[in-house]
């Protein structure tokens, strides 16, 4: 790991210690057992970028870290929320080096484990008497509008998978902005509510946010095809099983031929395809040499995002462009 990641990581990790206790003590109820299955995937891992987002923006703006708090405790709920249902969605059954939550608990209980942790999410920021009325609104508002988002990124996400049509880059990136870069936008953009701050910075923090959650999921496609599974903590070629239309998917598909590309296409949404036959594929894919590429097109968004960054200065910016390099080199 080259030092600039290092510095991203570890103050990824003393941001997410001071979210960790607010957040798990945020989640607790009757039955217990839902909030059990709620924590669940928290207390095994997760990176807790949103939160160190949130964060930072505020810092970046000279507000109150305290006063965020709420903020990023309530995105990594919606967050954790995403992934309950997107594991059920995509027929997953690792996550976090575990069972996901829905294997674990049921889906009964892991559906209502997600729907409590996007309830408590709106409470958490709604009900903080220290925070003024308006600036509450506004957290709530932005924070809805970005759920609707990621349900609409889903949709896109499931129908594209469906479709037999190959979708053009444009269409996979404005589906990605919808799933992913929603949450990372909105992370920035409470950040900067938090800290009381005018529209103007709103606007360039969502703007941050927004290329540099391409910029990631891209590189989650990525690592979902080529990745390490020790590393990632998730299996991979599951994309493949799922015809998840992902980039580095579509390259691959482009670029092989012969006897490769029926091994892939064999793969390709084929969801009774053995473990040896998908292992087979994702090590033809691995072979074939499209990393760089894949990771030449993350780091376009990430120098856009980096653009967004150009009128502030101080600690906090430098955090988060060596997120923006973490995001782009990473393998976890
Ligand atoms: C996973 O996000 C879901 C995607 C948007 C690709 P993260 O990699 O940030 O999830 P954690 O770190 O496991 O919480
Ligand atoms: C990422 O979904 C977006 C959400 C969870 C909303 P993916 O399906 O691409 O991510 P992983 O690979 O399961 O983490
Ligand atoms: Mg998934
Ligand atoms: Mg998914």
């Amino acid at each position: 790991m080259g030092a600039q990641k290092i510095m991203s990581f570890n103050s990824i990790s003393k941001n997410a210690k001071k979210v960790n206790s607010f957040l798990l003590s945020c989640l607790h109820g009757n039955p217990e057992e839902i909030y059990e299955a709620a924590s669940y995937l928290i207390e095994h891992g997760g990176k807790r970028l949103r939160p160190f987002m949130v964060i930072k923006s505020c810092e970046i703006l000279g507000g109150d870290i305290k006063q965020a708090l709420p903020a990023a405790a309530a995105i990594e709920m919606v967050h954790n929320f995403t992934l309950i249902h997107d594991d059920i969605m995509d027929n997953d059954e690792m996550r976090h080096g575990v069972p996901t939550t829905h294997t674990k608990f049921g889906i009964p209980v892991g559906i209502l484990a997600g729907d409590v942790l996007f309830s408590k999410a709106f409470e958490t920021i709604s009900h903080d008497s220290k925070m003024p009325k308006d600036v509450r609104l506004r957290l709530v508002s932005n924070l809805a509008k970005a759920c609707s988002e990621v349900c609409e990124g889903q949709a896109l996400d499931i129908m594209m998978a469906q479709s037999k049509k190959t979708p053009t880059e444009k269409q996979y990136i404005e589906m990605i902005e919808k799933k992913t870069s929603a949450l990372f936008a909105t992370a920035c953009a409470m950040g900067a509510i938090s800290a009381n701050t005018k529209s103007k910075d709103v606007a360039n923090l969502s703007s941050f946010g927004i290329n540099l959650g391409v910029a990631f999921q891209i590189v989650d496609d990525l690592i979902g095809i080529i990745g390490d599974p020790k590393v990632t903590k998730k299996p991979v070629g599951n994309d493949l099983r799922e015809g998840k239309k992902s980039l580095p998917i579509l390259l691959a598909i482009n670029k092989a031929s012969g006897q490769k590309k029926k091994t892939i296409l064999n793969a390709f949404g084929n969801s009774t395809i053995s473990k040896k036959e998908l292992e087979n594929a994702v090590k033809i894919i691995s072979s074939m040499g499209i990393e760089n590429s894949v990771r030449k097109k993350a780091l376009q968004y990430s120098n856009a995002a980096k653009k967004s960054l150009s009128s502030y200065k101080g600690s906090a910016k430098n955090e988060l462009l060596s997120l923006l390099d973490f995001v782009v080199e990473r393998s976890q």
